[in-house]
């Protein structure tokens, strides 16, 4: 039988709890791939102190399972990050932020030793962009980054009814394509009003499991 896009993402799941070291206190991201972590985790809930989540929704997934959740502030540096990304590339840039969590996800993740990124095949593109890039901004500079955006060749799409865990709205910009992606997070970071943008570039990820139908491939910037 042809494997879903859920095979696939519950396979490099599985495959990131040999990531995770004994007695550690896991970083855990957000989104439907990450859930599937948190579902393999709870199978070894033993063998962990517990997790930092970059989310709510994270947080009472890993609740729900009797794992504990600690605050990042609690937990001190972490050996190990694991979250799904929107898109990714070889050079293990991404564009995160699909289901608003971007900005704990790069605090968690700056605050990690290793980022393992969990993905399906379709995830892995050649050029950013593609997947609307989010920005969570604070609610006053709305119009002001949207016209920033616009300047920079984007189209930018308030995402309604949606309020961050921070309390800060989301624009997702449309039609861009991210050559350097390096330079456009710094660029988008340095804008007056931009909480988090959604490219993880200055700091990628330090491993890929890509889920195929042949099986997790594991993927490092060479
Ligand atoms: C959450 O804010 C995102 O960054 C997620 O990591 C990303 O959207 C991936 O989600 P899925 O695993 O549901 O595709």
């Amino acid at each position: 039988m042809a494997m879903t896009q859920d095979d696939l993402k519950l396979a490099v799941a599985q495959a990131a709890i040999a990531y995770v070291p004994s007695d550690c206190i896991v970083g855990v991201g957000t989104g439907s791939t990450a859930n599937f972590f948190i579902d393999e985790l709870a199978k070894i809930k033993g063998k962990i102190r517990g997790a930092v989540a970059s989310s709510e929704a994270s947080a009472k997934r890993l609740q729900g399972h009797g794992i504990e959740v600690l605050s990042l502030n609690d937990a001190g540096d972490l050996p190990v990050y694991v979250d799904g990304a929107d898109e990714i590339t070889k050079h293990m840039h991404m564009v995160k932020g699909g289901g608003g969590a971007l900005t704990r996800e790069k605090i968690v993740a700056a605050a990690s030793a290793k980022f393992i990124c969990l993905c399906d095949q379709s995830k892995l593109v050649d050029v950013l962009g593609k997947f609307p890039l989010p920005i969570e901004v604070i609610p006053m500079a709305q119009s002001y980054i949207a016209r920033e955006m616009v300047k920079l060749g984007g189209q930018p799409k308030l995402r309604e009814g949606f309020t961050t865990d921070n309390g800060n709205v989301i624009l997702d910009v449309h039609g861009l394509s991210i050559m350097n992606p390096t330079e456009l997070e710094a660029k988008l970071n340095h804008l007056p009003g931009v909480v988090t943008n959604g490219l993880f570039a200055l700091r990628p990820a330090d491993v890929l499991l890509l889920g195929t139908p042949d099986g997790v491939q594991t993927m490092t910037v060479k």
